[in-house]
Formats: structure tokens, C-alpha cells, sequence
């Protein structure tokens, strides 16, 4: 074989496309209708922010990130994420000092160096909101219950919502000691990115995955007996929301996400049938990031969503959906003279708004059937030789294999009025 797409990419064919296309207009329209409006930042950025912003210790930052030094000497990552650019654009661009809260969402290719597997790729799109300027739970429970309309509207079922609390700079510390005080005694039977971790961030140990370290402490202590006041009311606050959105969700303590920037609320979306890469999206809030990133004291808290799980899951719950888009028109010609008559008037109709094609390669009548067929053709006008002489198409409905002869000045509102 020839040259083939790079390990962990793939490539969105036009047989998929559609159901891409389908579900990106979705994000959008429900984004815009819930106040939210685009931001477009580069795909890569200086690999300082990352390294600040997600966090040095986390995996993204430790092992998973592409970083060249670029012709200028430059040290460059591609965007492993969307949050950290899109605060760094919030701060670059003094939005601050204009209407908050600000409601930025985003979608396109984020880049992680992780071994490939179904629903893990190196290149992956996402989908995402922020929300910055916002303290409340409101917006909190916002950015937990948007996706779950998209998922709603893509036919995902059975989506369920993990959340948790991971605290403040003022009651964090407490806990993480507390953690580190349980976890000693077993520090010697955890796996070897645990052990490290101990002291780095004793928080991850909680969302390890190995047989061994769940083993080794079954129950770890939870932080809900430790959280602050505030932070406490917070998460009280959040909860009743959510009932009343009607929005279910399970406490999960162990949810602590795999990014530093996170206080108060983790969540993340999990679903069946999908594999072992079962979460379709996560987030939370990140009160100090955008200081962290050199603005002013500002809340923030969102949500990413994998596009590749979800178009898996979507497809796991309707298998035989269809979403390519079809064709008004095919017109079918015979000899050069219809062909070129085809063209012009597949050209005029294009013009009028209609999806229109023809034959640009001289096929028989049978060939160029099949093909309007394949491209789902809801019309098939034929021009003979006959039809030529006459001004007129031979018009066929796909649908009832109904047949008609009307003139060729008619066809267009002949189709638009079926
Ligand atoms: P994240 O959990 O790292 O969060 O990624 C969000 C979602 O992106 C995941 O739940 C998953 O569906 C998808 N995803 C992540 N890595 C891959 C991969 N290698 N292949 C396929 N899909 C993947 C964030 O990125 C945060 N920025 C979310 C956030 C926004 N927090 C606050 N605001």
C-alpha cells in the first residue's frame, strides 16, 4: 500500500460525512439558542499555556501533548484541548472588562499523543462551551444540561451524568492531606504512576483505574464531609438545579478529571455500548484559570464532548439512520448534444437553489440510473434525442416510478412543487 493517514487519525469519508455535518449544525443551533456564541482559536498555541494552564502533572501535559520547537525556535503544542486557548483568547482580548458573563463555544480537532484504540484517536474533535464571569450553580447546571440535548436530539440513550465536588484552594489542601494520610500505609502496593502521583497530586489516585490500587484501598475518605461552606452551598445549589431541570445524575467521588484547573464541580457523561472509552464528554468549573492565564479574578466553568464518541454512540443506538444528503435532480442524457444541454440546465437550476447533477462522462442510460439511484435522486429527468427536438425532459418521481413528459422550462417548478 501506498502512503496511509498517520496512526491514531482517520479520515471522515462522504459516506459519513453526512452524520458529521448533521451533528455539527445540532451544536451550533443549540449553542446559539442557549446564548452562546463562537470563538475560533489556532490549532496550536505556545506549549507555556498548556504547561500552565491544564497543568504540569497531568497526563495531557506529562506525556500526551505534540510539541516542536517551530523555524523561529519557538516551543509549540497542538491544541490538546479547547479551554485553555479559549481563556487565553477571554484574556487577550480584554472580554473582562466586557459584558459578562462571557458564553464562548467551539468545535474542531484537539491532538493527544495516546495509544490508539476505538474511540481514542490522536486527532479528535470536539465540542465544547464555556462560560466565564458566571459564579452561580446556574451556570453550572447550564453547561451540565446543553449537551444532554444534543445527545437527546442525536438519539443517544441512556447517558448518564457522574458528578462531583473536588473543592476550593481553601478546603482542597485538607482533603488532599487527608487522602495522602489514608493512602500511606498501602503506598507500596499502588501502581507505579500512582506512586508518583502520591506527592504531585494525591486527588488522582482517586480515578485510577487498576485492579491494584482499588484493591489496595477500597473506600478511600471522600471530600463531602470536608468541603467549605461555600463550596458546599455550591454543590447544594447545583443539585437542586438539576432536579428541577429534571436533569438525573449519580455522585460520583471518585470523578476528579484528568486536567489541574478544575475547583468545585466535576462531571462527566458516560454511555453503554461504545467500549471501554465510555465518556462522551466532561467538565466543570475553573475559578482560578483565568488569573492563572494573567486576567483578572474571574469564574469560568464548562464542558468538552468527544464528536467521535458520540457519532459511535449515536450510531450504537440507530444503526441504520440515514444522514447523507440526496439529490432533487439527476438528468440522465443520451449523446453529446443532450449532454451539454444537461449542463446547462443543471447549471440554471443550481442557480434556482436545487441540488442538482448530470452525467460528465458519457455513460449509458442504465449506468447513469444506477448512479442517480446511489445519490439518492429524488427526480431523474431523461434527455434523448427526442426530448431535445421537442424542448421537453422525460421526468421520473423515484419514489413511485411514475413517468411524465413536460418541458424543459418547467422542470424546475415541476420539482420543487412535488
Ligand atoms: P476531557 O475530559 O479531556 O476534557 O475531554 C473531553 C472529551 O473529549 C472526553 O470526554 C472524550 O469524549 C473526548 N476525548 C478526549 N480525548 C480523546 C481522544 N484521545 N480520542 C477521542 N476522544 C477524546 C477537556 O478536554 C476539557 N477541556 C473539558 C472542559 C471544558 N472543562 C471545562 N471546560
Amino acid at each position: 500500500m501506498g502512503i496511509v493517514a498517520p496512526r491514531g487519525t482517520f479520515d471522515i469519508m462522504p459516506d459519513d460525512a453526512g452524520l458529521w455535518q448533521f451533528v455539527e449544525g445540532l451544536v451550533r443551533e443549540t449553542f446559539e439558542k442557549c446564548g452562546y456564541r463562537e470563538i475560533r482559536t489556532p490549532m496550536f498555541e505556545h506549549t507555556e499555556l498548556f504547561e500552565r494552564g491544564v497543568g504540569s502533572t497531568t497526563d495531557i501535559v506529562e506525556k500526551e501533548m505534540y510539541t516542536f520547537k517551530d523555524r523561529g525556535g519557538r516551543l509549540i503544542t497542538l491544541r490538546p484541548e479547547g479551554t485553555a486557548p479559549a481563556v487565553r483568547a477571554f484574556v487577550e482580548h480584554g472580554l473582562a472588562s466586557r459584558a459578562l458573563p462571557a458564553k464562548l463555544y467551539y468545535m474542531g480537532p484537539m491532538f493527544r499523543y495516546e495509544r490508539p484504540q476505538a474511540g481514542r484517536y490522536r486527532q479528535f474533535h470536539q465540542f465544547g462551551m464555556e462560560v466565564m464571569g458566571a459564579a452561580g450553580p446556574e451556570a453550572d447546571a447550564e453547561v451540565i444540561a446543553v449537551p444532554l440535548e444534543i445527545f437527546r436530539a442525536m438519539g443517544i440513550q441512556d447517558v448518564v451524568v457522574n458528578l462531583n465536588s473536588i473543592g476550593c484552594p481553601s478546603c482542597k489542601p485538607a482533603y488532599r492531606q487527608r487522602l495522602q494520610e489514608a493512602y500511606a500505609p498501602v503506598l507500596g502496593r499502588l501502581c507505579p504512576s500512582c506512586k508518583s502521583r502520591y506527592d504531585r497530586n494525591p486527588l488522582r489516585l482517586l480515578d485510577c483505574k487498576s485492579e491494584e490500587c482499588r484493591a489496595a484501598l477500597p473506600e478511600p475518605p471522600t471530600i463531602f464531609g470536608q468541603l467549605c461552606p461555600e463550596c458546599s452551598a455550591h454543590f447544594d445549589g447545583l443539585r437542586r438545579l438539576l432536579d428541577k431541570l429534571g436533569v438525573g445524575y449519580v455522585i460520583n467521588p471518585r470523578l476528579v478529571r484528568g486536567l489541574d484547573y478544575y475547583t468545585k464541580t466535576t462531571f462527566e457523561y458516560n454511555v453503554g455500548g461504545i467500549g471501554s472509552q465510555d465518556a462522551i464528554g466532561g467538565g466543570g468549573r475553573y475559578d482560578g484559570l483565568v488569573e492563572e492565564c494573567g486576567g483578572p479574578p474571574t469564574p469560568g466553568v464548562g464542558v468538552a464532548c468527544g464528536m467521535e464518541r458520540c457519532v459511535l454512540a449515536a450510531q450504537a443506538n440507530a444503526a441504520d439512520q440515514e444522514y447523507q444528503a440526496g439529490m432533487d435532480v439527476f438528468i440522465v442524457s443520451l449523446g453529446e448534444a443532450a449532454r451539454e444541454r444537461a449542463f446547462e440546465l443543471a447549471h440554471g437550476m443550481r442557480r434556482e437553489g436545487l441540488a442538482v447533477d448530470f452525467d460528465m462522462i458519457g455513460r449509458g442510460l442504465k449506468a447513469q440510473m444506477r448512479y442517480a439511484d446511489k445519490m439518492r435522486a429524488r427526480f431523474v429527468a431523461i434527455l434523448g434525442d427526442d426530448e431535445l427536438a421537442t424542448g421537453e425532459a422525460t421526468v421520473k418521481d423515484m419514489s413511485t416510478g411514475e413517468q411524465t413528459r413536460i418541458a424543459q422550462a418547467e422542470l424546475a417548478a415541476c420539482v420543487r412543487r412535488q
